[in-house]
């Protein structure tokens, strides 16, 4: 369990009260951003052609605001008897059997400590992965696919019926309505969606 606490702490925000620092703001704007990863783990095998679903390794997508990288336990479930040889797996292997500690994943998505945001809040309210985070099914590599800017986040807040979707489809990368305005209008009055546009929404 060890390891689970690490990652969870590594990935703990910093909520800064103040809009100080934004002049030092990380590659919020960076489209496309997608640094190399320690192991080439793809996403497009994994959760495209195998069909694993997105909770099997994010779990806390749903309850927290944090969508925690999942710990080498959860590789292990399957690579302690899938590809037991491969050198595309040895730093695993050595992360689980020998070091314990965690695989050190780079961040791909990373706003200013100065902006609150919650995975939960969205999930759960019928906004998909896809729709911030683009077809990570069919990434051999993780990248940026929207650019998280403040214009960004308000041009869903004031329209979000585009996006919504009903709730258990959130994981699933190639859902579609066939009428979307409809539907939009119809699960926003359904969940009852209002999301702020007041300042201290995402600045606290
Ligand atoms: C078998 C485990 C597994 C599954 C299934 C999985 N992921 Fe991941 N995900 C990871 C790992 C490991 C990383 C960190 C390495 C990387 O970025 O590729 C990651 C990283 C990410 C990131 C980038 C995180 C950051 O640093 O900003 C996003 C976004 C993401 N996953 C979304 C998804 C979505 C959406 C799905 C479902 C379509 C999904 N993942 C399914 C294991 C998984
Ligand atoms: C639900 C089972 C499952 C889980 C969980 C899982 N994998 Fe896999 N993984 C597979 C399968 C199946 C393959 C494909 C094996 C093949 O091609 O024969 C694979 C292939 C791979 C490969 C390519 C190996 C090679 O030699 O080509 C890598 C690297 C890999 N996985 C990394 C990871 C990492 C890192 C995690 C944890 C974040 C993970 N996997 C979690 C089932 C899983
Ligand atoms: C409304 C937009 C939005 C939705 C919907 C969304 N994400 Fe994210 N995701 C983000 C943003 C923004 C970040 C960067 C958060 C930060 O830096 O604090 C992020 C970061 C992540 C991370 C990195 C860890 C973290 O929490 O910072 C993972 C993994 C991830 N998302 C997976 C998912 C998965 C899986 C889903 C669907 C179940 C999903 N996201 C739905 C916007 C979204
Ligand atoms: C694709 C649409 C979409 C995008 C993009 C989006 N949001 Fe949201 N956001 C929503 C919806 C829908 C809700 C839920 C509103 C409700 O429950 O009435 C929400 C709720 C929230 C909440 C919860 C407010 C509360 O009451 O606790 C926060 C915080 C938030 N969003 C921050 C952000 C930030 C920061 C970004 C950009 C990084 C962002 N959102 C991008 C659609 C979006
Ligand atoms: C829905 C979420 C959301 C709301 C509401 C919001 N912001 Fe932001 N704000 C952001 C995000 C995300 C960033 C980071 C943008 C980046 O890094 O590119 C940001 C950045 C900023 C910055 C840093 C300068 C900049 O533009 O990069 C200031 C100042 C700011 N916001 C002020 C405000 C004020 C004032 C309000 C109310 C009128 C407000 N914000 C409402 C999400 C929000």
């Amino acid at each position: 369990m060890r390891v689970v606490v690490a990652v969870v702490a590594i990935g703990a925000p910093v909520y800064a009260v103040l809009l100080l620092g934004y002049g030092a703001s990380p590659r919020t704007t960076d489209v496309g951003y997608a640094p190399p990863q320690p192991v080439s783990y793809s996403h497009a095998l994994h959760a495209g052609t195998l069909g694993i679903d997105c909770r099997y390794c994010h779990g806390s997508v749903e309850t927290a605001a944090h969508a925690a990288v999942p710990p080498t336990q959860t590789c292990m479930n399957c690579h302690a008897t899938i590809r037991t040889e491969s050198l595309k797996l040895l730093i695993v292997r050595e992360s689980y059997l020998t070091t314990g500690t965690p695989i050190e994943w780079v961040r791909v998505h990373d706003l200013p400590d100065y902006v609150y945001f919650n995975h939960s809040a969205h999930v759960r309210r019928g906004v998909g992965c896809v729709s911030c985070h683009g077809r990570v099914d069919q990434m051999e590599v993780v990248y940026q696919a929207e650019p998280l800017s403040m214009g960004w986040c308000l041009d869903c807040h004031r329209a979000p019926e585009a996006h919504l979707r009903p709730t258990e489809q959130v994981t699933n990368m190639e859902y579609a309505a066939e009428d979307q305005p409809a539907e939009g209008k119809r699960l926003r009055a359904l969940y009852n969606i209002n999301p702020s546009t007041d300042c201290s929404t995402c600045h606290r």
